[in-house]
């Protein structure tokens, strides 16, 4: 491994070695202080498509530090597992994993940990992971080791103990019912990752499950006159789930994509029929990404959350057309504000026949029996 300082005089070197040869660099930083005597010098954009290109694609080398890095995110998720029912803050979860990574000897964590507990798990990017964990339902934890710099990226939700009344596993029927509606999710969408298939398809079908299953609870209604299509065509369901499924993982946790194709004609009928939410979100959650191939490392993060501002927002535009709260049952919603958010997130890497899940924190009935120390 060579340090940034080294680069200028590297090229320098390798310009003089090499006179008559071109040297690309990716970004105006690298471009050499001291004057070049070779004949060329490109900034190439073409070089940064054709790196893109071969990073999106892991060999089994990387495809092994994946995994090791979320072996050591897997340990750390069990070790606060098996020591929840001890703590008294968000700090404690958050403290808890970066310990886990150093003793394991990952350089530390591959991106900001959240550790939300009630109503901060409905916040996306909360880090603040300072706040008591007293009278709150759940947490979300999404958290990842980083190990000889690529990534993993993990995200449980899980009841806090303390919270739980009367030998139940969980704090709330309102909670268990939206963690087993995300594992649905989750589970179906796994099971849809392989070579060749559409993720923006993969990710429509979260959004389907989503529309069953909070009409079964109530959260969401059709209004007389109105039918599915309309739910679908309002993106009533981007209120609880609005990120995208997924994202390329590798040396970055948001890692680089392939460069957008055109948008496939199942998706082009699907959207011209209005059979689909068509908000894109990071590649390979967009309608252009090219299909999955053999070798990319996805994360499959479905979720749902309830967060106070969202729903406050749709309440005050309910009366408006086409608004998503037309389609909201807001006194059954109040029921389940205090679950804050579920999200399950693993790492997947795409195969030619399916897919091989790298990441083993424990999850369902297994984090259940962990934290209860059954
Ligand atoms: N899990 C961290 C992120 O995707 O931003």
């Amino acid at each position: 491994m060579e340090y940034f300082s080294a680069l200028e005089g590297n090229v320098l070197r390798w310009s003089q070695a090499n006179p008559s040869l071109p040297i690309y660099i990716l970004h105006p930083d690298q471009r050499p202080v001291t004057p070049l005597t070779v004949a060329y010098l490109y900034e190439s954009k073409s070089l940064k498509h054709a790196m893109d290109a071969c990073r999106v694609i892991k060999d089994e080398h990387e495809i092994q530090l994946i995994q090791r890095a979320n072996r050591i995110s897997g340990a750390a998720h069990r070790s606060i597992l098996a020591n929840l029912r001890h703590f008294k803050n968000e700090a404690q979860i958050a403290g808890l994993f970066i310990d886990v990574c150093l003793s394991l000897r990952s350089k530390g964590t591959a991106y900001q940990t959240i550790a939300g507990s009630g109503s901060n798990g409905a916040t996306l990017h909360y880090t603040r992971n300072n706040e008591p964990l007293a009278g709150r339902q759940m947490v979300v934890l999404d958290a990842g080791a980083e190990w000889s710099c690529y990534a993993s990226d993990v995200t449980r939700s899980f009841p806090i103990p303390s919270s739980v009344i009367g030998g139940e596993d969980w704090p709330s029927r309102e909670a268990e019912q939206i963690y087993a509606i995300v594992q649905r999710m989750q589970e179906e969408c796994i099971s849809r990752v392989k070579e060749g298939a559409l993720f923006f398809s993969i990710h429509q079908r979260a959004h389907a499950i989503a529309l069953e299953e909070l009409l079964k609870l109530g959260i969401l209604r059709i209004p007389r006159g109105s039918t599915k299509a309309d739910l679908i065509k309002a993106e009533v369901t981007a209120l609880f789930f609005p990120h995208g499924l997924g994202h390329h993982l590798g040396l970055e946790v948001h890692d680089v994509s392939p460069d957008s194709g055109t948008i496939p004609v199942e998706l082009a009928i699907e959207r011209e029929k209005g059979l689909m939410s068509v908000t894109e979100h990071r590649p390979p959650c967009t309608l252009s990404a090219p299909p999955l191939a053999s070798g990319m490392v996805i994360t499959v993060e479905p979720g749902l959350y309830f967060n106070r501002l969202a729903i406050d927002q749709a309440r005050a535009e309910r009366d408006e057309p086409n608004s998503k709260g037309r389609f909201v049952n807001f006194d059954v919603v109040e029921r389940y504000v205090d679950v804050g958010g579920v999200r399950i997130e693993d790492d997947v890497l795409v195969t030619k026949d399916g897919n091989r899940n790298l990441t083993d924190a424990p999850k369902g009935k297994e984090m259940l029996d962990l934290i209860y120390g059954r």
